[in-house]
């Protein structure tokens, strides 16, 4: 009852992390489809909509739906589910949030502050979180769940990236207004750090503590 009860709260907490970007998508997703006025914050998004609303409706499917993949207990009693929503739907998300990413990070016409650090953290984060999945699959493939569940957290980490985001950006913005160039590539690496180490810790004294033959392979 107890675990049941924690694991719930891991899920709403993840829940709650994709939120705030999953609204500002819908807010988004509502502009292009009402033909709203063109302005400089908006050109990019209106005069090429497929790859930003192919990147929110990924990102709203991966992360609420891919929340309640990390729950044990739901996993043991009801693996049909998990099995058809991996397979289904938050690979296919999941791939579509990081490609539709890069493909943003090469084409689109950012603002000034998002610079080249800016543009290079977000290649390296699409890629590591699309070959993150890739392994995943390699490693179900093999049977090697501990390797698949480690991958599959390193993937969702980078995607909740977004979430995290929010919380090392708005309280500057709030206070200090639009952050120079500098300060904006700290606020949006620290969201993606923060992530990638969490998950480490949460991959070490999970998945690889109760699998002696993955600790000696990933040594
Ligand atoms: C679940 C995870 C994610 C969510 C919820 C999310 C959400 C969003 C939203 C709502 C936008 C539109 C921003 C706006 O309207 O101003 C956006 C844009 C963008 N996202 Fe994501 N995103 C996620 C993951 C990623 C990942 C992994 C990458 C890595 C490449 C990425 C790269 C981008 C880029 C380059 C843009 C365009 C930025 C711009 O032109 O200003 N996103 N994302």
């Amino acid at each position: 009852m107890k675990n049941t009860r924690r694991e719930w709260l891991i899920a709403a907490g993840l829940i709650v992390l994709a939120l705030i970007p999953s609204l500002a998508g819908a807010v988004r997703v509502g502009e292009i489809a009402t033909d709203a006025p063109v302005t400089p914050e908006n050109a990019r998004f209106i005069e090429m909509p497929l790859p930003v609303i192919l990147h929110i409706v990924g990102a709203l499917v991966y992360s609420l739906v891919g929340a309640f993949q990390f729950l044990p207990g739901l996993r043991r009693r009801h693996i049909g589910w998990h099995r058809f929503a991996g397979r289904y739907l938050l690979v296919p998300a999941g791939l579509i949030v990081a490609l539709s990413g890069l493909w943003m990070t090469a084409f689109y016409d950012v603002p000034p502050v998002d610079g080249l650090a800016l543009q290079i953290s977000r290649y390296l984060v699409g890629v590591l979180m699309a070959a993150s999945i890739v392994l995943a699959l390699v490693a179900v493939a093999r049977r090697d769940i501990p390797h698949h569940a480690a991958w599959m957290i390193r993937a969702y980490a980078l995607a909740m990236g977004a979430g995290t985001q929010v919380l090392t950006s708005a309280p500057f913005a709030i206070l200090f207004g639009t952050p120079s160039e500098f300060w904006r590539v700290v606020q949006m690496d620290a969201g993606w750090l923060i992530n990638i180490v969490v998950a480490e810790i949460i991959i070490r004294r999970t998945i690889l503590r109760k699998s002696p033959v993955v600790v000696a392979v990933a040594a």
